[in-house]
């Protein structure tokens, strides 16, 4: 068999591997494993957290998330997708554009967050250079709602695409919390240029 047919054939078979335990683990997608090795390496989701999850859809993150914070905690997430899930009690959802909030209250009347999360992603062209600049734009407007919502000493994990604002971005989440770490999951797809900040301590 040829070499190129061979690695595809092994990084299919990796991803296959995820996406089945996430069906057996009743998560809807394998990014559940992402956010599980943030946390495994960073602890920013305590018992009792309230949680923020910014591009939360099909759920994943909101079910981890939702038995980290426990009954006393509380998640909230944002898409702008329908979730096609049972919810937890702790969990809250609205279906709104995160560049274009008209439901402002839902976040004015949840402020104090300890936890921001962001794995929001835009529909991808193909083209690297637009798809980073979108991402770039999320990204900012993440950290707009970081900035805004969440307490004092709080986290904040944010996806971002490696593109030619990636330098200018760390800098800009290093000057507004005390701890900034870049974390790659093993559970990305390596051919991916996704990449994780991972910021404590907010100032
Ligand atoms: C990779 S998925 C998130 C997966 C999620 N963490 C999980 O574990 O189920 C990225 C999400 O970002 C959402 N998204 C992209 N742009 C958005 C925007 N402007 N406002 C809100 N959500 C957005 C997409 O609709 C998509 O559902």
């Amino acid at each position: 068999m040829a070499a190129g047919k061979k690695k595809k054939q092994n990084k299919n078979q990796w991803a296959d591997h995820l996406t089945r335990r996430a069906k057996a683990e009743n998560y809807p997608a394998r990014s559940i494993y992402k956010l599980e090795e943030i946390q495994n390496k960073f602890k920013v989701i305590k018992n009792k957290n309230r949680v923020l999850d910014l591009g939360c859809a099909p759920g994943s993150w909101l079910l981890y998330v939702s038995r980290q914070v426990g009954d006393c905690g509380r998640v909230f997430g944002i898409d702008l997708k329908a979730l096609d899930i049972e919810l937890p009690g702790n969990v809250f959802v609205i279906k709104d554009n995160i560049l274009n909030l008209n439901n402002d209250s839902f976040l004015d009347e949840n402020t104090g967050f300890n936890v921001v999360l962001s794995d929001m992603a835009p529909g991808t062209t193909g083209r690297k250079d637009v798809d980073a600049l979108r991402s770039f734009e999320l990204c900012n407007m993440a950290l707009k709602v970081a900035d805004r919502f969440l307490a004092q000493n709080g986290h904040f994990v944010c996806k971002i695409f490696q593109g030619n604002d990636f330098n200018a971005f760390q800098k800009n989440v290093k000057s507004k919390f005390k701890e900034c770490k870049i974390f790659k999951p093993d559970s990305c797809r390596k051919q991916s240029k996704e990449i994780y900040i991972i910021a404590k301590y907010k100032r």
